[in-house]
């Protein structure tokens, strides 16, 4: 007669379709127990209690058992998990997709952090572009993919304008330099104009974003920021797969109401393994020229979407006309030096800090090398003998 332990074996034959795992591996069979007569008793444990898989994965459990031989009847109790086995699982599903995700020219060293929300217009490219430039100035440099491929503004937001070139083959992003720092600038508006672009979009709407990160020389980056099109949809999908390091950011406004919208381009960022970095509140208090604060859009929302989904509120940016005013210019307010540009530094001084710190490179064995070199005479150390003094990092 089969054992518990052969029928566990037994279902590692289902697969979570979604996570592309079997549910043993996953964790989603917390107990499994037959008594002598051959009656099984399976506990199945979920992402979420109403997940749409449901009902296929119990049927693949089902006919799984059933045909063990000893197994007369099988009963299927369906579960929740907890956060912790929810958070597991993630980190498995998450390691397992870094595993199989196809090569991209995003460097290794650029830490990937996409700008997202359940809903359109809550200003995710306003953020995405004045974020972009606020850690630019800090003197880094910052790739922008404008994931937006029917409705890309980024070039607009910058002000930014030109064809993509290429080279041996890949395309070059439009480069800014940016005080300290450059930005590296892709997007559906560079390439070639405005009606040879939406023919071309219609042919390859669902390899461009892969384009744009498989077939472009981003160079060292130290931030890959990518903002994407409203809602939940397969541009999302499709980052969890190829570039499954990407972390993000939701924006939401401060609209209590907004948060059931937000919350779910979260939990489907999760499902997608998709780990969210953070929220970010935008459009918050209106500080009128008399010093009034009047909460506009309502408050508390980004608090809240952030305590619900258990991550950091990054930051909060007010509602204010000149941020609209900046963008249609193409002039972002992060570049300028007013209250607003001290606001986005904040955000990205944060986001440096502890929301998605910069990648460290020089790992434990680079840096021993470096200290070894500057322990050795200049002679040895360069071959060139006079380099030491010509090739200081910048
Ligand atoms: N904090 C703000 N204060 C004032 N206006 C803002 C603010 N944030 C964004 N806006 C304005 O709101 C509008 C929508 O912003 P934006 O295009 O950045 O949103 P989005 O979420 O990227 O939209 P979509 O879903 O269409 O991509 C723009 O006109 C923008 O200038
Ligand atoms: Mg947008």
């Amino acid at each position: 007669m089969t054992g518990e332990h052969a029928l566990r074996e037994a279902l590692r034959a289902v697969i979570d379709p979604e996570l592309g795992d079997n549910i043993v591996d996953l964790g989603m069979v917390p107990s499994l127990r037959m008594d002598p007569a051959g009656n099984v008793v399976v506990e199945v444990a979920l992402t979420v209690a109403g997940c749409p898989l449901r009902a296929q994965i119990e049927r693949d459990v089902r006919i799984r058992l059933e045909n063990q031989p000893g197994v007369t009847s099988v009963e299927i109790r369906t579960t929740e998990m907890d956060r912790r086995s929810k958070e597991a699982l993630m980190a498995r599903a998450r390691w397992k997709a870094r595993e199989s995700a196809p090569p991209t020219m995003v460097p290794d060293s650029a830490r990937v952090l996409a700008i997202g929300s359940g809903k359109g217009g809550v200003g995710k490219s306003s953020i995405a572009v004045n974020l972009a430039v606020a850690l630019a100035r800090r003197g880094l440099t910052i790739g922008l993919l404008d994931a937006d491929i029917w409705g890309f503004s980024v070039p607009r937001l910058l002000g930014l304008q030109g064809e993509i070139e290429a080279r041996k083959g890949k395309m070059v992003p439009l480069e800014r330099r940016m005080g300290d720092g450059r930005l590296r600038v892709l997007s559906m508006g560079f390439l070639a104009d405005e009606e040879r672009a939406i023919m071309w979009r219609g042919l390859i709407l669902n390899r461009a974003v892969q384009q744009f990160l498989e077939d472009a020389h981003w160079g060292d980056l130290d931030y890959l920021l990518i903002d994407l099109p409203p809602g939940t949809g397969d541009v999302q999908m499709g980052l969890a797969r190829m570039l499954p390091r990407t972390e993000l950011l939701i924006v939401t406004t401060p609209q209590l109401t907004a948060q059931r919208v937000a919350a779910r381009a979260a939990d489907m960022a999760r499902r997608g393994y998709l780990r969210v970095a953070g929220v970010i509140e935008n459009m918050s208090d209106f500080t009128c020229e008399h010093g009034t604060t009047y909460a506009l859009f309502g408050s508390g929302g980004g608090e809240r979407l952030a305590t619900d989904v258990g991550v950091p509120l990054v930051g909060r940016i007010p509602l204010h006309p000149a941020l609209a005013a900046g963008g249609d210019a193409g002039m972002p307010v992060a570049a300028g030096d007013g209250e607003l540009a001290a606001q986005f530094s904040a955000l990205a001084g944060r986001i440096l800090a502890d929301i998605a710190p910069l990648i460290e490179t020089s790992s434990c064995s680079a840096r021993m090398l470096e200290q070894l070199e500057r322990a050795l005479p200049a002679s040895a150390a360069s071959p060139a003998g006079a380099g030491a003094e010509t090739s200081q990092p910048s």
